[in-house]
């Protein structure tokens, strides 16, 4: 088995911990590599749904190791909660099939206090966050004075580190917010605390995965988010603060390009987006409803409901170009089946003009009119469909006409949310 990138290919939540559940069996390693817990990937296996937010959806396998690679931010709380979570449903959690490096940034209830404070004052241009303190802990990060993993374990490294940040913040908090921030024994303590916990789950995650590619074992690279919430090629400002992308795989988990062997999309058969931002295949109320209730579009992490729209092939275009996707894996294609008609956006209209580019001025996708073309749907259940030539011919039609616009082979189609509701293909 190769070494796979699999990447969100539009907003987020197009099926990749599914798609990576079933991967998983053939893969030695499953790899976190950007992001946070502002992830929610579910996972069906058999009559059982599991929500992961920060370990990778490789723990449902016995015998894989699943690591969370330097590019993650995390949160220890929820770390720890999510280790209890699984072991409570019967999922073995321990330092052979868990592994964090020791690298990632920690976040603290202080980049979720600014988040929120941040957010409310930008009102109507609110980002529609998680709430989850990711953007804050990654502006750290990058501002030099974030606190890893292998800080907690240091009891004067973290006293330094987090008196001098609280000193800062707290300021901030006060002066600005108006409000009164944190003390620092308490978190001090409770930090030092997570630390001791976790530290018997601590690597190297760069020595830990070059080491096992030279011994032939093969990584499955799992994104969070997508494409379109890229800090650097999503609809900026209406993001993530980290690179969901496949080159995020090789920065967050210290694994060279020349590694990967291929990188695959997953992308939903219509379009989903949670929080704010432009959407230009937005459906109307009526199909958002229907859509929403037969998808379940309803957030894994934060229970909002999602945003639903025709498929936009400008988009996917883009994810195809920005992550070398060799192939793309469609999922849900269960829930157009009663559609009557069904729409692939191929370009955009802005003033007068035809645009078939992913454009880089966010006005543009603002106020665009998204160009369809229209297919008839096939109106039969597809969801114990086990091959595509078993597919209804207009849900055939339907996939070779994405293949076709795309320039991408399907390697994957997915009716269904469980594992045994997946083929292979080549379309
Ligand atoms: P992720 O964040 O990309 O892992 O996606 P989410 O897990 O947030 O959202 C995808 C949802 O669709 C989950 O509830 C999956 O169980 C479900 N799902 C995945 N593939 C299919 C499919 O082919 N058909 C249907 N009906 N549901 C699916
Ligand atoms: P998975 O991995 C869908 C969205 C949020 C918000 C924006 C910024 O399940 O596909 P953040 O909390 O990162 O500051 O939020 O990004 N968002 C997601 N949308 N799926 C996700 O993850 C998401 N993670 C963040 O709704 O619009
Ligand atoms: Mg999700």
């Amino acid at each position: 088995m190769p070494n796979i990138i699999v990447v969100g290919a539009q907003w987020g939540d197009e099926g990749k911990g599914k798609i990576i559940d079933v991967l998983s069996k053939d893969s030695d390693y499953v790899v976190r590599y950007q992001g946070g817990n502002n992830a929610g990937h579910t996972v069906v296996v058999g009559e059982r749904e599991f929500v992961l937010h920060l370990i990778p959806s490789g723990i449902l396998h016995r015998g894989k190791v699943c690591v969370i690679g330097n590019g993650v931010v995390v949160d220890p709380e929820a770390l720890w909660n999510e280790i209890i979570e699984l072991r409570k449903k019967g999922i073995k959690v321990n330092e052979d099939n868990l592994m964090v490096s020791d690298e990632v940034h920690i976040i603290f209830p202080y980049h979720k206090a600014i988040e929120r404070l941040k957010e409310d004052r930008r009102g109507s241009s609110k980002i529609g966050s998680t709430g989850r303190g990711i953007g804050p802990c990654y502006t750290d990060k990058a501002d030099r004075c974030g606190i890893r993993l292998a800080d907690l374990f240091e009891k004067d490294m973290l006293y330094e580190k987090l008196k001098a940040n609280l000193k800062e913040k707290n300021e901030i908090f006060r002066k600005i917010y108006n409000f009164k921030g944190f003390s620092f024994k308490e978190l001090y303590d409770q930090y030092l605390n997570y630390g001791k916990r976790l530290k018997r789950y601590a690597c190297n995650c760069s020595i830990i995965l070059n080491d096992c590619i030279a011994k032939g074992k093969s990584i499955l690279f799992e994104g969070a988010q997508g494409t379109l919430l890229d800090m650097d090629h999503g609809t900026y400002p209406f993001v993530t603060s980290s690179n969901a992308t496949a080159g995020g795989a090789c920065t967050g988990t210290g694994v060279s390009p020349n590694k990967i062997d291929s990188v695959i999309g997953v992308v939903k058969a219509y379009t989903t987006r949670v929080g704010e931002g432009p959407f230009p295949t937005e459906f109307p109320p009526d199909l958002m409803e229907q859509i929403r209730n037969k998808g379940k579009e309803f957030g894994a992490t934060t229970g909002r409901p999602r945003r639903c729209g025709w498929f936009d092939a400008v988009i996917v275009s883009h994810s195809i170009r920005v992550n070398g996707l060799d192939s793309i894996a469609v999922t849900k294609i269960d829930v157009l089946d009663d559609s009557n008609t069904i729409k692939i956006c191929v370009a955009y209209k802005y003033k007068g003009k035809l645009c078939e580019n992913f454009p880089g001025d966010i006005n543009i996708l603002n106020n665009c009119e998204p160009i369809y073309e229209v297919y008839p749907g096939w109106l039969e259940d597809t969801s114990s469909v086990q091959r595509y030539e078993d597919l209804p011919l207009n849900a055939r039609r339907y996939l070779k006409r994405l293949s076709t616009i795309l320039k991408t082979k399907i390697s994957i189609v997915s009716v269904g949310s469980k594992r045994t509701q997946t083929f292979y293909n080549n379309i």
